[in-house]
């Protein structure tokens, strides 16, 4: 069994897809063994509360500077065991200490086509330079800011009269089903974290992420359908 903490700050969504898709599918050899938020009224604690998971906060508002508030949060994810940890709509960048400490075991999702825009409002910016495709990364977490090895990527197309409201409601539903299909590869032992570079089924990834093909339900990495 897996065992995943997931990090979150605010409405939890993608949680609430890893609940559904992951923890909840017997037939995945994963559990979601915690869920932490720095802030107390994330509405994520309510999905794993109703969910039956532990939420537990830890409020970085209550600790003196960047190091102690993660000294705790290392503290409880040691504690806990977690094999993976799984940031989802966490809005805290983390030093590099604490990054390395759990290198290769803390993943994150971002809600770009990666390398194209790190950072915040990303939406906005693909839209601002016409971009006819956005997307969402799945990518490793290291030191520097949304820069890891993307593990996959999930595109969406821009339609005409697009906002960053409409394209950011497309890309999360996108992220709702990209999201717990990769952990379950980590799961699976399929796609191997620790080694550098990641590789999917012993294959190294491809430079931009797997890529996906929608069948149905189901997301198939390209290197899959390219076998076919
Ligand atoms: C997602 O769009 C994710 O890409 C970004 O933050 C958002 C979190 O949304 N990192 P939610 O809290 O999972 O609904």
């Amino acid at each position: 069994m897996l065992r995943i903490a997931v990090l979150i700050s605010g409405r939890g969504s993608n949680l609430d897809a890893l609940v559904r898709r992951l923890h909840a599918d017997p037939a995945v050899p994963a559990e979601i063994v915690a869920v932490i938020s720095n802030r107390p009224g994330a509405a994520g604690l309510e999905i794993a509360r109703e969910a039956g998971l532990t939420a537990a906060v830890v409020d970085h508002q209550h600790f003196d500077g960047r190091e102690a508030f993660e000294a705790v949060l290392a503290t409880t994810l040691d504690a806990l065991e977690v094999d993976l940890i799984a940031c989802a709509g966490f809005m805290r960048i983390l030093t590099p200490t604490f990054v390395e400490r759990f290198a290769g075991r803390m993943v994150n999702v971002h809600p770009s086509l990666l390398p194209d825009f790190p950072g915040l409002d990303t939406h906005r910016r693909a839209l601002e330079r016409g971009d006819d495709q956005a997307g969402t990364s799945i990518h490793l977490v290291i030191p520097a800011l949304d820069a890891g090895p993307v593990l996959a990527q999930a595109r969406v197309a821009v339609t005409a009269d697009e906002t960053p409201e409409s394209l950011a409601e497309r890309v999360r539903a996108a992220e709702h089903r990209l999201y717990p299909e990769v952990l379950r590869w980590v799961a699976e032992g399929r796609l191997e974290l620790a080694a550098a570079p990641p590789t999917l089924d012993g294959r190294p990834l491809p430079e931009r992420g797997a890529g996906f093909r929608f069948d149905g339900e189901t997301l198939h990495p390209c290197a899959e359908s390219a076998d076919r």
